[in-house]
């Protein structure tokens, strides 16, 4: 946490007092986790584990196995970041929860990847509407060792200081990426499909869902589709996007983004679940079981 030095408060939260730094981050309370919070990760972990061989892509698992998560007990971020400074040298930095999409872009362009310290109560194993240490850091840190993923993880905190200065709808879509990517993204190998977003590997239900049903639409990925595209944040998704390989994904967003917000302004928004005249279609979703209304 060396670039978190100075201390500027406290925060009370049910787990005791914690500091909080400049830029939102607080230490994480390791000493402080419950058996009960050491539970939930094992369950977790080892439920999601034997359900991602095979779903999860080869680059996850590699990863994951190499970093020294355990199901024992809740990984402390001072040994994972040992583990990433040798690699790709990205930095966990534990946080209370969001934060300001500023901050948060910023510490992306930093090499810095927020987790939130707390885990989530056993009667939340399913579902929860807000992003814990699971999520965090069983979904997302596992690709910040892989080389081209971490460095398109910071491009994209880049890019989104650049698109907080242009505004809103440059915003608006480059969040559409990001969920459509690092979120909820598929990913074509060459012995199948893989989940590479961290919102699926981190559900049991999407894991299965999003490569196994007939409801979702599965499209090759497009930059500007996906940055058209609405999504969902209350259901699973109604589209995914397939990438070829990371390679794909940074060649795709390397080019200047400006000309595009412009072009983009201009254009309605493709509802969550609409199948296109250009796509790639891998799979036309059935749209079992959709909700009508809720994309945002
Ligand atoms: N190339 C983008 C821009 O100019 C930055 C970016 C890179 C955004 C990678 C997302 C992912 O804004
Ligand atoms: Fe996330």
């Amino acid at each position: 946490m060396a670039a978190n030095p100075k201390r500027v408060e406290h925060q009370v939260t049910d787990k005791g007092v914690v500091p909080v730094y400049a830029t939102g981050t607080v230490e994480q309370p390791w000493d402080d986790y419950t058996e009960t919070d050491h539970r939930v990760w094992a369950t977790l972990f080892e439920r999601q584990n034997a359900l991602l061989v095979g779903r999860a892509c080869d680059e996850f698992l590699a990863n994951q196995a190499r970093m020294g998560m355990s199901a024992d007990r809740i990984p402390k971020f001072s040994e994972l970041n040992a583990a990433l400074a040798e690699t790709t040298g990205w930095e966990i930095v534990g946080v209370e929860g969001l934060l300001p999409e500023l901050t948060f872009f910023e510490h992306l362009a930093n090499r810095r990847f927020p987790v939130t310290w707390w885990i989530r109560k056993p009667e939340e194993l399913d579902y929860l509407s807000e992003p814990d240490l699971f999520h965090d850091l069983f979904g997302h840190v596992p690709l910040l060792m892989e080389p081209v993923f971490a460095d398109y993880m910071q491009a994209y905190g880049r890019g989104g200081v650049k698109a907080h200065a242009i505004g809103p709808d440059a915003l608006t879509n480059l969040t559409r990426l990001y969920w459509y990517t690092v979120e909820f993204g598929l990913i074509r190998q060459a012995d199948g499909l893989r989940i590479y977003g961290a919102g699926i590997v981190s559900s049991k239900g999407e894991s299965i869902h999003s490569l196994e049903s007939a409801a979702p639409n599965r499209i090759g990925f497009d930059l500007e589709r996906v940055m058209r595209t609405q999504y969902r944040i209350d259901t699973y998704q109604k589209t995914y996007f397939v990438i070829d390989g990371f390679e794909q994904l940074m060649a795709a967003t390397a080019p200047d983004f400006t000309p595009i917000y412009a072009r983009l302004a201009d254009q309605p928004a493709v509802p969550a679940g609409e199948v296109l005249p250009g796509d790639r279609v891998l799979q036309r979703g059935s749209g079992e079981g959709w909700a009508s209304g809720g994309d945002v």
